[in-house]
């Protein structure tokens, strides 16, 4: 296997500059490029022993919720925003069900670019608007879901001067692939397995390109199965046929026509994997379990990866790697309405004992 990337700072804490600088050979910029980067990527890949002895297998979790916005979506935002200011684009628009419209508004606002987004009114998780809100994007919420959201956004560049940073824009996807980069230089190869939720697909789409692309450079011989999960009601991939009202409690994947439903079948079906269904009641399991077994504090949509590791299991002593998407804190009404809230205790020590059983 090559080194490929040499000419990196060493030193005991070796700085991380952000997937561009890291992965530049493999990404769509040159030094035209003004490279707009909030340090993304490098997330931690992280095992998780409760899960791997449940399913009998060597399982890792990659936290994307460790990206500076608390989603995957900022490594495909640093190249969208980094060529749209190459460009000498003014303003940057997209659909989303909350992350990308936070990661947009982030991005945007660094790059000194306006943004707007639009988001299906009413489902959208609270710390996603807030984050879009407080980056200084224009947010139009809209009555409807995200794909007439997206169908909107998609025409917006014939109207007005706008650049779209929907995963449609490949340089997304491009940015994405680093993920499979990453996972490949942790582990030293790819895994057996791949488990990663599906909404619009560009992620499994820019992780089949990355494993595809780093196996061709010569960083790994073998190629994961590709396993994405939707929820159950809004599997349109696995019922072959558009979600006209997509609905489920895992808003971020809460959509009915996914704009990269071929890149999804291709990744399933090339890598001998496969796309399926998990219940809104096996995500949750999956969240909570995740929470309690392992500490990791994920979104209910990155929790379908779990949920469909656990539904269809794997073969025995596979090594698995789980996309979790992004950070469970973008929900908080979520995990607050999973738990009951104890009512306040008087501030002085005997209330404390008897309130802890003690
Ligand atoms: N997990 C999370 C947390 C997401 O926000 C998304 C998509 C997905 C999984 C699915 O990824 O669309 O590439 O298949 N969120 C988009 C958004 C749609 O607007 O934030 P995908």
């Amino acid at each position: 296997m090559s080194e490929t990337r040499s000419d990196r700072p060493s030193g005991p804490l070796r700085p991380w500059r952000g997937l561009i600088e890291e992965y530049r050979e493999f990404l769509p910029v040159t030094d035209a490029t003004p490279v707009v980067t909030l340090h993304e990527g490098g997330t931690p890949l992280l095992f998780a022993p409760r899960l791997s002895e449940r399913v009998g297998a060597e399982v890792f979790l990659k936290l994307e919720g460790a990206n500076p916005t608390g989603s995957f979506k900022d490594r495909g935002m640093t190249v969208a925003i980094s060529k749209a200011a190459e460009e000498g684009a003014q303003a940057v628009v997209c659909a989303s069900t909350g992350n990308t419209s936070a990661s947009a508004a982030a991005y945007a606002a660094r790059a000194g670019m306006a943004c707007a987004v639009l988001i299906p009114e009413g489902h959208i998780a609270l710390g996603k608007l807030a984050q879009a809100l407080v980056h200084g994007a224009r947010v139009l919420q809209v009555r409807g879901n995200f794909d007439v959201a997206l169908e909107i956004v998609r025409d917006l560049p014939n109207r007005a001067p706008v650049v779209v940073v929907n995963s449609i824009n490949p340089h997304r996807i491009a940015g994405q692939m680093t993920g499979a980069f990453e996972i490949v230089d942790v582990l030293g190869d790819a895994p057996d397995v791949h488990c990663i939720p599906v909404g619009n697909a560009g992620n499994i789409t820019a992780y089949w390109r990355g494993y595809l692309e780093y196996k061709a450079a010569g960083h790994s011989t073998r190629l994961p199965r590709m396993m994405g999960f939707q929820a159950e009601g809004a599997a349109p991939i696995v019922n072959g046929a558009p979600v006209e009202s997509p609905e489920t409690i895992a808003t971020a994947i809460r959509i009915g026509n996914p704009a990269s439903w071929f890149g999804a079948t291709a990744a399933a079906s090339e890598s001998g994997g496969g796309i399926h269904a998990v219940s809104d009641e096996e995500i949750l399991s999956a969240y909570r379990f995740l929470a309690s077994e392992e500490s990791v504090f994920c979104e209910a949509a990155s929790a379908a990866s779990v949920a469909g590791l656990i539904k269809l299991g794997v073969p025995e002593s596979s090594r698995v790697v789980c996309v979790l998407t992004g950070h469970g804190l973008k929900d908080p009404d979520l995990a607050i309405s999973q738990l009951t809230v104890p009512p306040a205790v008087d501030a002085e020590m005997g209330a404390v004992l008897a309130a802890l059983g003690l």
